[in-house]
């Protein structure tokens, strides 16, 4: 087959990774893709958004079969442009993405379907959701409705916190059209992880979890990014979470989709909050995430390509996934700034030397190519050096040997990479 996939982050790249050591694989593209990603795949230069010429050269190329990695074209309509091409694609129609598109919708469907989450309100009103705000006190958590890069959210301390929040996002128009409308909702505390099912619209399989570290410094301090490592599996998701998620959120979602004329299909993404045992929704995202998308991809032991057929094609029941029972953990080096300002083009070296590490890929996330054919930094999150051991331990030591064998001045990454995950070994 020829398969493209689009996007230009790890997650792209651990997909491509994937899908590359697939035997139904014969030709792969990726679109933008990045420095990394051209060694597995031919790289299209058209972005990850850009629907109409995206859907023209998977015509023009005779594409079978197309892989959505990020949000934005999910809800932008991709894989219904595609279809009505007549090509096939992973991942969830518009009506479906939804589920990340408008957390209002989210919130509503989980209401609707008795899907345990935290309490809230939707508000186009800035004066009425400070009301709201002041009657229910903090610590309190304002979210923007519609699409904001992982940035859109405030977990406010105190009830001026978030009624600043309100002014950010509705009154400045911070993050535009998406605080148009704003959640608010229920503080809840727990141990936070990211679980993954994989559905065709009826049938959902549990794919695997992990645990992500989304703030920029050691410890969990600092400000929020769009996650700077992580691992698989999450010692938190024990098998009776697993159970209580796929029963309580995922198969009723997935039910619940169905009876709106929404069916779900593609990866279901939910971000838990575990607290004494109890999980509780906090969202939904529409796709794998990242950096979470390294580590399964490195667990995986299955071929992912007929499982994503299966997935597009409405024939998952009976199919099975396979999964090494060695833990992966990947660190993501950013550029030095992230999440705030940072500088593009600087030059990375030692990449190959660390790929010689046992057990390591050094997966890239924003790089691209300079006139000399040198690797430069090109985003935020640049690398994700993701390792495979026997125990976390062993597989965080690897990353990092392998993290210390590159030579970039120009980027920084966390040194605790899988703290949670030790703690409890
Ligand atoms: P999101 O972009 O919705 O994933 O939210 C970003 C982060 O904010 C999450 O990963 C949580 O750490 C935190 N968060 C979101 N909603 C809540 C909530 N209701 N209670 C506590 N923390 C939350
Ligand atoms: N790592 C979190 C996300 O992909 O949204």
């Amino acid at each position: 087959m020829k398969i493209l996939v689009v996007g230009s982050g790890g997650r792209e790249h651990a997909l491509c990774w994937a899908i590359a050591r697939s035997p139904l694989c014969d030709e792969l593209f990726c679109a933008p893709g990045n420095a990394g990603i051209a060694e597995v795949a031919t790289l299209v230069p058209i972005g990850s958004e850009d629907v109409a010429a995206l859907v023209a050269f998977a015509k023009t190329r005779a594409i079978d079969f197309v892989v959505v990695g990020p949000e934005a074209p999910l809800v932008l309509g991709l894989v219904d442009r595609l279809e009505e091409a007549g090509i096939k694609a992973f991942g969830p129609h518009a009506n479906a993405a939804r589920l990340e598109g408008s957390k209002g919708f989210m919130k509503d469907i989980l209401a609707k379907y008795q899907i345990p989450t935290a309490a809230y309100g939707r508000f186009t009103d800035a004066g009425a959701a400070k009301a709201f705000i002041r009657a229910k006190g903090a610590p309190i958590v304002v979210k923007t409705d519609g699409l904001a890069a992982g940035k859109g959210v405030v977990v406010a301390t105190t009830v001026d916190e978030a009624l600043a929040a309100v002014d950010t996002m509705m009154g400045d128009k911070v993050f535009g059209a998406a605080g148009d409308e704003l959640v608010v909702e229920e503080f809840l505390a727990g141990e936070e992880a990211s679980f993954f099912a994989i559905v065709d619209g009826t049938t959902a399989l549990p794919l695997a979890a992990a645990q992500d570290h989304k703030r920029v410094g050691d410890g969990d301090t600092g400000p929020n990014t769009g996650g700077m490592g992580a691992y698989s599996p999450a010692p938190v998701v024990t098998p009776d979470i697993v159970a209580k998620v796929m029963e309580r959120c995922i198969l009723p979602t997935v039910r619940g989709m169905a009876a709106e004329g929404a069916p779900y299909r593609g990866v279901l993404f939910a971000g838990l909050m575990i607290d004494k045992g109890e999980p509780k929704l906090l969202e939904y995202n529409v796709r794998f995430g990242d950096p979470e998308c390294q580590v399964l991809m490195a667990r995986l032991t299955s071929d992912i390509v007929p499982l994503m057929l299966a997935s597009a094609e409405g024939r998952l029941a009976g199919e099975t996934v396979a999964w090494s029972n060695d833990p992966a953990l990947v660190v993501v080096m950013a550029a030095n700034g992230y999440p705030g300002p940072y500088q593009k083009g600087s030059v990375i070296g030692g990449l190959d030397k660390a790929a010689a590490v046992e057990g390591v890929q050094v997966l890239h996330a924003g790089t691209a190519r300079d006139g000399q054919g040198r690797v430069v930094a090109t985003g935020g999150r640049v690398l994700g050096v993701t390792a495979r051991g026997a125990t976390v331990a062993e597989a965080q030591a690897r990353a990092y040997q392998a993290v210390d064998r590159i030579d970039w001045p120009g980027g920084f990454c966390r040194r605790d990479i899988g703290w949670r995950a030790l703690d409890r070994s």
